[in-house]
């Protein structure tokens, strides 16, 4: 019996040599270590034993058993390690590698124009106010001192919808109206940024849809003053301490005295291009006193009360900041020119 142990660790050690994976190795175990393997037997044979025999085979036995689990665990600790480095190597991940990056989307171009110009006129004390797109007649026209039939309707070609008094707003001021009910009897600092259409033809400065951004000063002792200052400010903080700008008198039926406010050229440096007609100045907004029947309307009394506002286009800001010679390309949703803002 004791050859038998001699012959068993013999074998045993061995096959475990050429065991080179974790299936193996267990296979070898089940083999050699498992309830029914050889050595086993030999215990369970042990009892059968004469007495002289026993002590000796039994020590032996349990020597084979003691070398065959340190073999086993020593060689499932080196395959172990083997397929850790193994799978290190294989699948090594060089983390210093730079990422991949995903296309991602930005800012339109108007986005970041109005978002400068709100930092802006907040920092003047400007709130912002939203008012509707769509409209009435009531509130793009009447209520801001042109009843129906009044010729100066003429300069707003107007999208009517089908429902009678309903209309897409042709600029913002409908808001003052809307912001002066929401605020009376109480001063007002407010901007209306949005969207507004006209029944126009469609060139390189004009488009069918635009941005406006409105403002409204309404207190006690308001003057052009504080229009022209607050508007020089607003064109320096935009376009540089430096820029030129140009008060020429106009006509609003809403406001009096009205003025325009043209800024330098930027696109021909004032040589004369397409976009500013040839003239060297491009008109960004129309502006006024609040008429005395517009702030009546509002439910402000006009003897105590005045109040600026002007309108500006945003798209011929973006124009002259970014250098953009055709307005068509705000809407044209064409990534080559969106992807350069
Ligand atoms: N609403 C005018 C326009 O769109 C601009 C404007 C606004 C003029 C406020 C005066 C006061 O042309």
């Amino acid at each position: 019996m004791l050859e038998q142990l001699n012959q068993i660790e013999q074998d045993a050690l061995q096959a475990i040599r050429a065991a080179q994976d974790e299936t193996t190795i267990e296979q070898w175990r089940v083999a050699y270590l498992g309830r029914s393997a050889p050595l086993m037997q030999i215990f369970d044979k042990l009892g059968a034993l004469p007495k002289e025999e026993r002590p000796a085979v039994g020590r032996r036995a349990n020597e084979v058993k003691r070398a065959l689990e340190g073999a086993f665990s020593e060689r499932a600790d080196s395959l172990r390690q083997a397929s850790l480095v193994h799978s290190l190597t294989a699948e090594r991940l060089d983390v210093t590698l730079p990422g991949r990056s995903f296309p991602i989307g930005r800012l339109h171009p108007l986005t970041q124009t109005l978002r400068e110009m709100y930092h802006i006129f907040a920092e003047m004390g400007f709130q912002v106010f939203r008012s509707r797109e769509v409209e009435t007649d009531e509130y793009n026209f009447q209520l801001l001192n042109m009843p129906e039939d009044h010729p100066a309707r003429d300069m707003w070609d107007t999208f009517y919808t089908l429902t009678p008094g309903v209309l897409l707003r042709t600029h913002t001021s409908p808001g003052q109206i809307h912001v002066m009910y929401a605020y009376a009897p109480e001063p007002i600092r407010v901007i209306l940024p949005g969207v507004v259409y006209r029944y126009e033809q469609v060139s390189a400065r004009k488009d069918t849809q635009f941005t406006q951004v409105e403002g409204i000063a309404v207190g006690r002792s308001i003057t052009f003053g504080d229009l022209k200052g607050t508007l020089i400010d607003f064109a320096r903080r935009m376009f540089g301490q430096d820029v030129r700008t140009r008060f020429r008198p106009s006509y609003f039926p809403f406001t009096e005295p009205s003025a325009e406010m043209d800024i330098e050229c930027f696109l021909c440096g004032r040589k004369g291009c397409g976009v500013c007609k040839g003239s060297g100045w491009l008109e960004i907004l129309g502006s006024g006193m609040v008429h005395p029947v517009v702030l009546q309307n509002g439910g402000y009394d006009p003897e105590q009360f005045s109040g600026f506002a002007f309108g500006m286009g945003v798209e011929r800001i973006a124009m002259l900041c970014y250098k953009i010679e055709d307005i068509r390309y705000f809407w044209a949703n064409d990534l080559r020119f969106l992807e350069q803002f």
